[in-house]
């Protein structure tokens, strides 16, 4: 468990951490019974301390993504994302939030290779940043290692359909589930996740059809993305619903354009400096009188 708190004293601790109960994976799990989910599940994505502090309040779980490998690092895809990073941004999100669920990612190398290597990624991810779950990606060729997890304390969150950590074998993040073999194959594989013992499953790019027969067929909650509005919850990348990036994939609803207005701050700003007139009286540090 990282060690670190959020300092009070400062003016970058507001809102305050409150003290109550966080979301726990079986309240998650428990939204959807009988097949049913009253209230569907609000996740975003959330890569630093100040992010989750603002999505904490309106969100039920946080997911610390590999997606920032993409979004903070600039890399081609989550591929080269590390244990490393997902411990240092995971540890952020648990300092920066009080209500939501936190899950950190399982990175692409840390897990696949047996359950015995995925259980010691997990117990590390779980140790350095105080998260409740992980994540991770795969359907039937998974199942063994989400049954060990699972058993051994640790709540997994399933990801099937468009795996992105798989972008070599699939060939591209086009929608899958086109064609009826691989729609049988995705649900087959929601199946062996949630028999495992997922507690909620995150299907990304697939056809509506699919996550909509998905999402009738398997026990746990279904949070999708490019999915199915019948989907018991859905997730995005924040930075895409915030519109940070000028070009977004067609499953994203901007709510807002952040990168405009982040850069007609920093235009004004420069604008400022540049004929001196920023710092103001306002802002310079004189004697008292
Ligand atoms: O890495 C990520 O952000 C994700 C979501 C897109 C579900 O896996």
């Amino acid at each position: 468990m990282s060690t670190f708190t959020i300092d009070t004293s400062t003016s970058r601790a507001t809102p305050s951490p409150v003290p109550g109960k966080r979301m726990t994976a079986p309240a998650i799990r428990a939204r959807k019974a009988d097949g049913k989910t009253g209230q569907p599940i609000v996740m975003l994505t959330a890569y630093t301390m100040r992010m989750a502090q603002l999505l904490d309040p309106h969100c039920d779980m946080l997911l610390v993504g590999d997606s920032l490998g993409q979004v903070i690092y600039g890399l081609p895809s989550t591929i080269p994302v590390t244990l490393d990073m997902m411990c240092a941004h995971g540890a952020a999100v648990v300092r920066g939030s009080w209500h939501a669920l936190v899950g950190v990612d399982m990175p692409f190398g840390s897990y696949e290779a047996s359950p015995a290597q995925a259980f010691e990624s997990a117990a590390r991810i779980m140790k350095e940043t105080g998260c409740a779950a992980v994540k991770l990606e795969g359907g039937e060729a998974m199942a063994e290692t989400i049954d060990l997890l699972t058993h051994r304390g640790i709540p997994v969150i399933g990801h099937v359909g468009l795996t992105p950590q798989a972008v070599n074998v699939l060939g591209g993040y086009g929608a899958r589930g086109r064609e009826d073999r691989e729609a049988e194959k995705i649900i087959a594989d929601a199946k062996a996740v949630a028999d495992a013992g997922a507690f909620c499953i995150v299907v990304e790019g697939v056809m509506e059809a699919v996550a909509t027969e998905v999402a009738g067929s398997v026990a746990p909650p279904i949070i999708g993305i490019g999915a199915s509005a019948d989907c018991d919850g859905q997730v995005l990348v924040t930075e895409d619903m915030l519109g940070m990036f000028e070009r977004t994939p067609r499953f994203v609803k901007r709510y807002d354009d952040l990168a405009t207005r982040i850069g007609e701050a920093v235009r004004t700003y420069a604008d400022e400096v540049r004929s001196r007139s920023f710092p103001t009286a306002d802002q310079i540090y004189r004697p008292k009188p």
